[in-house]
C-alpha cells in the first residue's frame, strides 16, 4: 500500500503543477474568486441558502448505532477526528471508478456501495465522473497540507485544505470527483459542467452532501468546493438538503458532533490506506 501512498501523494502535489486536494488560485488559471462559473447553477443552488438560515426544521433525531455516529460526526476546523482516527473498513474503489492514473484509492464500503450507484446512475445519463479522492489518513494529510501551506502559506492553505486531523476525507466518506473536461483536477469550474450540474442535483439522493458551498467559508472555514462530497446516507441527505443549511450546521443539529471512541481508538496501520 506504501506505493499507492505514495502515488496519491504525487498526485496531489504534481497534478498540473498545482495541488489537486483543493482549489488553488493560480495567475494563469481562473480560480474560486475569479467567478469562473458565475451565472451558472452550482452544487449551492436550488433553494439551499449558505448561512445558518433555519429555511426548513431538522428532525433532532439522534444518531443511534455506531455507524450513523461516525457516518454524521462532524468534522471541522472546531471539531478534529484526531490522528488516531482510522474508519473501522475500508474498500478499494474499482479502477474505473477513479481518475485516469490515479491508482488504488479507498472509501467505507457503504460509501464505495454509493459511490459505485451514483456513477452507474450518472454514465446512463452520458456522464462520467470519476473519483480524484477519497479517503485520506492523518499521514497522507499532512503531507498534502504541509505542500499546500510550503506554497500558499498556512493562513490561505487552511482555506482550501484541513490540516492533519481535521479533514473529512480521513472519515473515509468523502469523495473528490471530477471529470475530463475539468482535466481530471478539482477547480470551481467543475460546478458548471454537464457532470458537476448532475451532481448538484441527484448526489443527495445517493446519500452525498455538498460539505463546501459557495459563499459559504465564515461558516465552513473552506471556500467553495463543488467537488467535494460527503456520504451521509440518502435518507439523511434528503433531511439536510431540505434543511437549508449547511452541512456542519445540519450535523451539528442532528447530533453526529460526538466522537464514537470505538471507531477512535488507535488501530494497526496495515491496510489502513497506507
Ligand atoms: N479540502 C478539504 C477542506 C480537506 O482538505 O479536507
Ligand atoms: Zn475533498
Amino acid at each position: 500500500m506504501r506505493q499507492a501512498h505514495a502515488a496519491l501523494l504525487l498526485v496531489f502535489v504534481s497534478f498540473a503543477g498545482l495541488p489537486v486536494g483543493c482549489d488553488v488560485p493560480s495567475g494563469a488559471g481562473r480560480g474560486i474568486a475569479d467567478g469562473g462559473h458565475a451565472g451558472a447553477p452550482t452544487a449551492a443552488d436550488g433553494a439551499r441558502p449558505v448561512t445558518s438560515s433555519t429555511a426548513a426544521p431538522v428532525a433532532p433525531v439522534s444518531p443511534r448505532t455506531v455507524e450513523e455516529r461516525a457516518l454524521l460526526r462532524v468534522v471541522s476546523k472546531q471539531a478534529p477526528l484526531g490522528a488516531a482516527y482510522v474508519p473501522a473498513e475500508l474498500v478499494g474503489l474499482p479502477e474505473p471508478a477513479v481518475s485516469p492514473g490515479l491508482g488504488t484509492l479507498q472509501l467505507t464500503r457503504p460509501a464505495s456501495e454509493a459511490l459505485l450507484a451514483m456513477q452507474v446512475a450518472a454514465r446512463a445519463a452520458g456522464l462520467d465522473v470519476r473519483v480524484q479522492s477519497a479517503y485520506r489518513s492523518f499521514e497522507v494529510q499532512q503531507q498534502v497540507h504541509g505542500a499546500l501551506a510550503a506554497r500558499l502559506g498556512e493562513p490561505e492553505a487552511s482555506r482550501r485544505s484541513a490540516p492533519p486531523g481535521y479533514s473529512e476525507h480521513q472519515l473515509g466518506t468523502v469523495v473528490d470527483l471530477t471529470t475530463a473536461s475539468v482535466g481530471w483536477g478539482l477547480n470551481a469550474r467543475f460546478a458548471a459542467t454537464a457532470e458537476g450540474l448532475w451532481l448538484a442535483a441527484n448526489a443527495p439522493t445517493f446519500g452525498f452532501a455538498l460539505s463546501y458551498p459557495e459563499g459559504a467559508e465564515a461558516v465552513t472555514g473552506y471556500v467553495y468546493e463543488p467537488w467535494h462530497l460527503r456520504f451521509i446516507g440518502s435518507s439523511r441527505a434528503a433531511e439536510w438538503q431540505r434543511s437549508g443549511v449547511t452541512l456542519v450546521e445540519y450535523l451539528g443539529r442532528v447530533g453526529g458532533a460526538s466522537p464514537e471512541p470505538s471507531l477512535s481508538a488507535p488501530l494497526p496501520r496495515r491496510g489502513r490506506g497506507e
